[in-house]
């Protein structure tokens, strides 16, 4: 149903005209539309997983067909209305609050479909991680994807796409064989490295600055070991940072691919006391990891435990809480490409102290994300505007700051714990991975200096009126 081709669009549209009125004639059967101020407004509107700096939604959109995001942006572009395509809801940081006006929330666009004899997978706009992981397993093949089951799969894809299988896959940039997108100009343009491939390599890493991808093709990888992981977990009391951090540390330069490891540091406010976790992901069997897990029991953990898992499980249970919506959450990153002891034991310190003096941020935590990079290396950094494939350590700092006269003070914590990391990170710039950004840093730390110009040309020809991008602007 191409409606908009027939129809003649509405261009003078005024702010005492209702949404359902300006886009509701002609958009698709089975779309739903409202207003803020309509009761139903939160059963259309995507669900954010924070409420820290929320965009200011007039309404939202939530389209049935690809035919309706064009016709959408098309009339949204004609009467200067401002909007944002949302999936998962996860995406955060201090320039989501500049988007107004028209939530377009892609959720209906969720098909999932593996094709083993072409060996690809096509997903569309509304599919979520958790939609993924029961046919990739099924299929016996596998695609690069984050951790969380309610973050969306292209969204985290369009910034880089990291995860715990990072190591074994790659990042999801790479896996991308070509995307259907939704131009500013309302035209639907397919983007690979053989079709429009400047603007390919734009998407991959600054994706959402370019369009709305209403479906993404992904080149099959098979599955290793059956589709088992061997997960484990270990919790040592904050007296126990230093032998913890060397361990950490010695991965540096010794972790296999099919391992990747988190390390949490945090405040139990009920114990009153710090607490540090390392957790382990092997993609192979349990006896070849064995020597690794022996070195984390010998630290003396308070608790710990060995399961394994089928990738789908794994992922199901990775993602258990981070579902939740609404909760007021704010966090930022750096990437590390070595480990300092010293600084992560003032880190650690600043940040229990933190939590010792404003009690009503008794979860201001950070993880370290540990993923063997050789793979993402192997790709060339000509290929994606995406640039830090040398990080190995993605450090995730998330405040939940239930109290909300401490978003100031959790923001001031964020960056001075950034500032201490950057210094040693061994990185003269900082290298920031945009899904987990802060908001603050700015282009050249996004996608580097080096790839400014470029970047900045394919804007001024893709989005002359900077229609997407606002959370992370181009500039
Ligand atoms: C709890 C949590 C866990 C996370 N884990 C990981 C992880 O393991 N690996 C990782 O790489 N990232 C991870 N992220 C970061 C996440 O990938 C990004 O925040 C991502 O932007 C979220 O996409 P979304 O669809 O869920 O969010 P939304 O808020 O719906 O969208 C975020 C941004 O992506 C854009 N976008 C979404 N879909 C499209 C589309 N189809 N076309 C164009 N633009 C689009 C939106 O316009 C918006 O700018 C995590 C975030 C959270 C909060
Ligand atoms: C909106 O309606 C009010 C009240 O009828 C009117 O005064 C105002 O001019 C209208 N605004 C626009 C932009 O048409
Ligand atoms: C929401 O309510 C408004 C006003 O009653 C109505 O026009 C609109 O169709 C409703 N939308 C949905 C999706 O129910
Ligand atoms: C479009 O809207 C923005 C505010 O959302 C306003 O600043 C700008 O002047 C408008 N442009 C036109 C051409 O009306
Ligand atoms: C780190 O370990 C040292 C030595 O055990 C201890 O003095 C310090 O309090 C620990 N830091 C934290 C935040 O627990
Ligand atoms: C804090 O400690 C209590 C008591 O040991 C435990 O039940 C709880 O799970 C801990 N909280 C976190 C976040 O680890």
């Amino acid at each position: 149903m191409a409606m908009a081709a027939c129809l003649v669009l509405p261009t003078h549209a005024t702010s005492n005209d209702s949404i359902e009125a300006v886009f509701g004639p002609y958009l698709s059967t089975g779309t739903e539309i409202a207003a803020s101020t309509d009761a139903n407004f939160s059963n259309v509107v995507t669900a954010r997983w924070t409420t820290w700096e929320s965009p200011a939604w007039t309404g939202a959109i939530k389209p049935k067909t690809e035919v309706d995001v064009q016709t959408i942006v098309q009339i949204a572009a004609a009467n200067n209305i401002s909007f944002l395509a949302t999936n998962g809801g996860h995406g955060a940081g201090i320039g989501y609050s500049s988007n107004s006006g028209i939530d377009i929330n892609l959720d209906n666009l969720n098909s999932v479909s593996v094709d083993v004899a072409n060996n690809e997978m096509t997903i569309g706009a509304g599919a979520k991680i958790q939609d993924v992981t029961q046919p990739l397993y099924d299929a016996g093949k596998s695609v690069p994807h984050g951790n969380q089951g309610c973050v969306g799969m292209i969204g985290a894809t369009l910034g880089a796409g990291i995860g715990i299988g990072t190591g074994i896959l790659g990042i999801g940039i790479d896996s991308l064989k070509s995307v259907r997108l939704v131009t500013a100009s309302g035209d639907l343009v397919t983007a690979s490295e053989t079709s429009s491939p400047d603007l390919f390599w734009a998407l991959r890493g600054a994706g959402a600055n370019f369009g709305i991808v209403t479906s993404a093709t992904f080149e099959l990888q098979d599955q290793t070991n059956d589709g088992n992981v061997v997960s484990a977990t270990y919790v040592y009391p904050g007296s126990a940072n230093m032998s913890v951090f060397e361990l950490y540390q010695s991965f540096d330069d010794d972790l296999p691919p099919e391992l990747s490891l988190q390390m949490g540091i945090s405040y139990n406010s009920t114990t009153m006391s710090s607490q540090l976790l390392l957790s382990y992901y092997y993609f192979g069997p349990q006896a070849d990891v064995q020597h690794y897990l022996d070195a984390a029991a010998a630290l003396d953990p308070i608790t710990s435990s060995i399961s394994i898992l089928t990738q789908p499980a794994l992922y199901a249970s990775l993602g258990q809480g981070e579902c939740t919506t609404g909760s007021p959450i704010s966090g930022g990153t750096v990437g590390l490409g070595k480990t300092d002891v010293p600084t992560l034991q003032s880190v650690f310190a600043e940040l229990v102290a933190f939590n010792v003096a404003n009690p009503g941020t008794d979860v201001s935590q950070s993880l370290f994300q540990r993923y063997n990079n050789q793979r993402t290396l192997q790709a060339p950094y000509s290929g994606t505007v995406y640039p830090w494939r040398d990080i190995k350590t993605f450090w995730l700092h998330l405040n939940f700051y239930f109290d909300p006269a401490l978003e100031g003070a959790t923001e001031d914590l964020t960056k001075s714990l950034r500032a201490k990391l950057q210094a040693t990170s061994g990185f003269e710039i900082p290298h920031i991975y945009l899904n987990y950004a802060f908001g603050d840093e700015g282009p050249a730390a996004w996608w580097s200096a080096a790839n400014l110009p470029r970047l900045r040309a394919l804007k001024a020809q893709w989005d002359p009126e900077e229609r997407f991008g606002k959370a992370n602007p181009i500039y």
